[in-house]
């Protein structure tokens, strides 16, 4: 999809900030460094549309990007930020646990993961709750580059297999080398 006018919405803290609009949103949602919002600078051919940091616990609210007035990317605060003090990660949490389960347009989970690394703790209590939402959602796994490009595919299977995931699509991606991005747009047309 070629996105031409990508707009910064709104950081929102709690539901009655959230866009009055019900066009659809495609959610990110994963670890706190995981490369959430360079997923969503990468989709949208923007260097720094949504703010990025290699210091964990970035965004710390709901970031909501209106896509050419089709549809949001929906910008959530990473989980599993331990240097985040109890208070920021209750707060954190509380803002993914609200959206998730107030939003109503949902339409879509994107679940970011580390291609290099197997699912944490916190990764799989996501996962189990993205379940219960019976939301439709697809796995991307982050930072293929920093992998041996014929170690993805191995990486990809290993990361399937842990979560035990066997209907819902999983992916492989680098935001950095804005690589593997047409089987996660066609998977999001699906849904907008
Ligand atoms: P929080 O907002 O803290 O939840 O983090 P986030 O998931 O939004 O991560 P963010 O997009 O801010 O990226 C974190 C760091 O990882 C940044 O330094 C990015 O440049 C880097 N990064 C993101 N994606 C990739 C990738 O595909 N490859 C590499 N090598 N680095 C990446
Ligand atoms: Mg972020």
């Amino acid at each position: 999809m070629i996105v031409k006018n990508p707009k910064f919405e709104i950081s929102a803290v709690s539901e009655k900030q959230y866009p009055k609009s019900d066009l659809p949103e495609i959610v990110l949602v994963g670890k706190s460094n995981v490369g959430k919002s360079s997923f969503v600078n990468t989709m949208i051919n923007r260097k720094n549309l949504a703010r990025t940091s290699n210091t964990p616990g970035k965004t710390r609210q709901i970031n909501f990007y209106n896509i050419d007035d089709k549809f949001y990317f929906v910008d959530l605060p990473g989980y599993g930020y331990s240097k985040m003090s109890k208070k920021e990660q209750i707060i954190s949490g509380k803002f993914i646990e609200d959206y998730l389960s107030k939003r109503n347009n949902i339409s879509l989970i994107i679940l970011v993961l580390d291609i290099r690394h197997k699912p944490t703790e916190d990764d799989f209590l996501m996962y189990e709750y993205i379940l219960k939402t019976n939301l439709p959602f697809v796995v991307v796994t982050n930072k293929a580059d920093k992998i041996a490009v014929t170690k993805v595919d191995d990486a990809v299977s290993v990361i399937k297999e842990y979560l035990g995931i066997s209907y819902s699509p999983i992916y492989p991606f680098s935001a950095e080398r804005k690589i593997y991005l047409e089987d996660i747009w066609k998977e999001i047309e699906k849904y907008i």
